[in-house]
């Protein structure tokens, strides 16, 4: 018989219904069906208001990296991530960052771009003058929409009007610059640009269609810097400068290399993305935005570069290695799942963070600190031996290894260095026939 997916009023039954209905759609266990279930202190009606259709949660691992010390002041920072090692890393590297003194960060007021695109204008240059004539007003405009933001010192701040050539015709491009405050700045944002639109097509003489935030937020950055001393790189084959001779010469080719920037990028990412799912925020805003102001600065630099590393490594007047990082931070404590999730408000108090300014700080510094922790395994041992142990682990797990077999199973497929799903079975059957290891 053939299963139909269309399920009118599908989103109208309770969260049991829905998950008894996909349980028999696709023949779940009880125990798989259960593994979707509500953790105590998750109120299940907090998150089915959430998102649509919910059946349950997927939890993600929570680790807490420690060592950070950001302007001074020491901070745990909660992490929500798949993957093993890179809670261990960030940990590893604050503590060397702290050697140097810690992370200094700071931010950029929080401004977000607005975009009203307007199409069919027969003077565009004259139009963006015509509009910016009118600006002051726009901007009373923008601002009765969201008074309360104004009251917390936010609101549209400026304009821009852009004309950009596309496949379609010439287009006029109205940037809002709006400071979100604590806010990631969506919703005020999309509210204003909707509101504001018919006047921008009036003054440009044509229709206006797109009217929607920005995520490449080059006016919202984070920026952190650390000194990670050479002293303390040394490893037991290399000496502490050539250890930093190493990870100059990697962020070397993440500069010269798009293929090599993407992985560099994503090490910084794993730092920053988990913290961000950490504290509730809209990661794929992020991720979206760290990855095109990469792209957008490399054109600002040179128009034959297609993307750039958000960090940069140098050496100081004393050998030590200098790492920065500058990368977009449109996140928010406020207005959004962060106020709402369980979770995210307990991640909220552990970091301590009392603005999004201040979470952007953080963002930053953890960036930093994945980065170097990468750049330094990879410079040296690489990072497979790190990686070997959890895995060995996880995959000890997989084949059966009651808690008191798994270490020995552990220790045998990393001495041999073999982390393979019919090694560690084999290595299991072998413990359990009593044979020699
Ligand atoms: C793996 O998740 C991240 C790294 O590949 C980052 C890098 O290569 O810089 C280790």
């Amino acid at each position: 018989m053939t299963r139909s997916s269309q399920l009118p009023g599908f989103y109208k039954k309770s969260i049991d219904e829905r998950r008894a209905f996909v349980r028999e759609w696709a023949g779940l266990s009880e125990e798989e069906a259960a593994s979707y279930a509500f953790p105590p202190g998750v109120d299940p009606a907090t998150l089915d208001r959430m998102i649509e259709n919910v059946i349950g949660v997927m939890p993600l691992p929570l680790g807490i990296a420690t060592n950070f010390q950001i302007n001074g002041v020491d901070r745990l920072i909660p992490m929500a991530i798949e993957e093993p090692s890179v809670v261990a890393a960030a940990s590893n590297a604050a503590k060397v960052a702290r050697d140097g003194g810690g992370f200094l960060a700071q931010t950029t007021a929080p401004v977000m771009i607005g975009q009203v695109q307007v199409l069919d204008v027969p003077d565009p240059v004259a139009a963006r003058l015509r509009i910016l004539d009118h600006k002051d007003d726009l901007l009373a405009a923008s601002n009765a929409k969201d008074p309360v933001l104004v009251k917390f010192g936010g609101g549209a701040k400026d304009l821009e009007v852009r004309i950009v050539r596309s496949a379609r015709g010439t287009m006029v491009v109205i940037h809002l610059l709006v400071d979100a405050r604590d806010a990631g700045g969506m919703n005020a944002v999309n509210t204003m640009c909707e509101a504001l639109a018919p006047e921008f097509a009036r003054l440009a003489g044509g229709r206006a269609v797109l009217r929607i935030i920005s995520n490449l937020a080059i006016h919202r950055l984070a920026r952190a810097h650390a000194t990670f001393p050479a002293a303390a790189l040394a490893t037991p084959t290399a000496t502490g400068p050539e250890v930093v001779d190493a990870i100059l010469d990697a962020y070397a080719l993440a500069v010269a290399d798009p293929f090599r920037c993407a992985t560099h990028n994503k090490g910084i990412m794993n730092g920053i993305s988990s913290v961000v799912i950490a504290t509730g925020n809209d990661f794929r805003a992020i991720e979206s935005g760290a990855h095109s102001f990469a792209a957008w600065r490399a054109g600002e630099v040179d128009a034959g570069t297609v993307i750039l590393p958000l960090t940069t490594y140098e050496k100081d007047k004393n050998g030590d290695l200098v790492g920065s990082i500058e990368v977009p931070a449109p996140v928010g404590l406020i207005g959004g799942a962060t106020a709402v999730h369980p979770t995210a408000k307990a991640n909220v108090k552990v970091l301590g963070v009392k603005s999004a300014r201040e979470l952007g700080e953080v963002l930053a510094a953890v960036g930093l600190a994945q980065n170097f922790a990468a750049l330094r395994a990879l410079a040296t041992e690489g990072i497979q031996r790190g990686h070997m142990e959890l895995h060995a682990r996880n995959m000890a797990v997989s084949v059966g290894a009651r808690p008191d077999e798994v270490d020995r199973v552990v220790e045998r497929l990393v001495r041999d260095r073999q982390v393979r799903f019919d090694r560690a079975k084999e290595i299991l059957d072998e413990l359990r026939r009593g044979a020699p290891g």
